[in-house]
């Protein structure tokens, strides 16, 4: 405890941005309430994304109802592998990544054999709303699942890792990579025990990161230097991220985007209330550079200029670089 205490009192001088301050002068400010259901339910995400004609993991099935559950198999049974999720969940609570049958059963991710029966009961839990946001009920998302490009074999545990970038009134701020380990159970969720890995936003080269709030430069499964690699297709990440702006109209979002083997970048998710972690994996603060983007958005206001996706992204990679791209 004590040690993350002073992590967080050097980072202060950086320009941490706590959580209260997040809250009040980013989400509070720039999130307008009734947008809310687009970004904290994954199908409606999903179906935004797709009218946008932006990428994402295809929607196999939604099961709402406890009489819909038996409609499972039908769903499935052109599926070998697929994912099973809450619409409203959060941290990676309540996803089951099915990977493989055997046998009549169904291997996860992690390799654990399930029973379609096993699958039914928490399909019900979904229902019943234990994964979702304050509970309410829910329904359940049968997609597609990722198999993630092979550049992230070496630094990666299993599972699917995710890149989150932080987007303030459509401007990319702050990037990480997270990869999921052993403990994440194939989820790229921090709290699941994943890594994240922070990324200069100039150039999707990746720096070092964070586990379970201490420092780090290797992965601990495949004890891989997790520093120094660079993201494929980094500019189109960039400006997918941008991009989710128009699509939900949310001011302060994380944008949660995966690298397909065969479908390239593809958005996961958005978030209303992104996490603070990001700037221990960036070892960098949040407040310098959303105060860069609120003056620039003023500046551009007076002259009644508004920038395009393309515009945004660069104007981020110009002033949020880590790595001087010019030496
Ligand atoms: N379609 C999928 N294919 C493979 N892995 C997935 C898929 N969807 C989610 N995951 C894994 O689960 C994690 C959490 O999923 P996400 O949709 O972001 O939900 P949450 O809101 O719980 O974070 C992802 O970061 C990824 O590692
Ligand atoms: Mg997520």
């Amino acid at each position: 405890m004590f040690g993350l205490i002073k992590t967080w009192k050097a980072l202060e001088a950086k320009g941490i941005m706590g959580i209260n301050r997040r809250n009040a002068d980013y989400v509070l400010k720039y999130n307008k309430r009734n947008l809310y259901p687009i970004v904290d339910d994954k199908i409606i995400t999903k179906l935004r994304a797709i009218e946008a004609g932006i990428d994402v993991p295809e929607m196999y099935g939604v099961i709402e109802t406890e009489r819909d559950i038996e409609k499972l198999s039908e769903i499935v049974k052109d599926h070998v592998d697929f994912v099973v999720k809450p619409a409203q969940g959060a941290g990676g609570d309540g996803i089951l990544v099915i990977a493989d049958r055997f046998e009549g059963r169904y291997r996860t991710v992690s390799g654990k054999i399930i029973t379609h029966d096993e699958i039914e009961h928490q399909i019900s839990n979904i229902l019943t709303g234990l994964y979702s946001l304050g509970g309410h009920r829910d329904r359940a998302l049968i997609e597609y699942r990722v198999t993630p490009d092979p550049i992230f074999k070496s630094i990666s545990y299993e599972g699917v890792p995710d890149i989150r970038i932080i987007v303030l009134m459509g401007y990319p701020v702050m990037a990480m990579l997270r990869l999921p380990t052993r403990q994440s159970g194939g989820k790229a969720n921090l709290h699941q025990g994943a890594i994240g890995v922070g990324v200069d936003l100039a150039t999707g080269i990746t720096l070092r990161g964070t586990w379970l709030n201490n420092k780090i430069s290797k992965h601990p499964d495949t004890t891989n230097a997790v520093d120094g690699v660079q993201l494929p297709n980094w500019d189109g990440f960039m400006k997918l991220a941008a991009g989710c702006y128009e699509l939900c109209g949310l001011g302060y979002i994380g944008v949660d985007m995966v690298l397909d083997q065969d479908k390239g970048p593809l958005i996961l998710e958005l978030n209303a209330r992104p996490g603070l972690n990001i700037q221990i994996a960036n070892d960098c603060g949040l407040t310098h550079r959303a105060h860069a983007v609120e003056n620039r958005i003023e500046e551009l206001k007076k002259k009644g200029i508004q920038e395009t996706a393309e515009e945004r992204v660069r104007f981020a990679q110009e002033l949020f670089g880590h790595i001087p791209t010019h030496a």
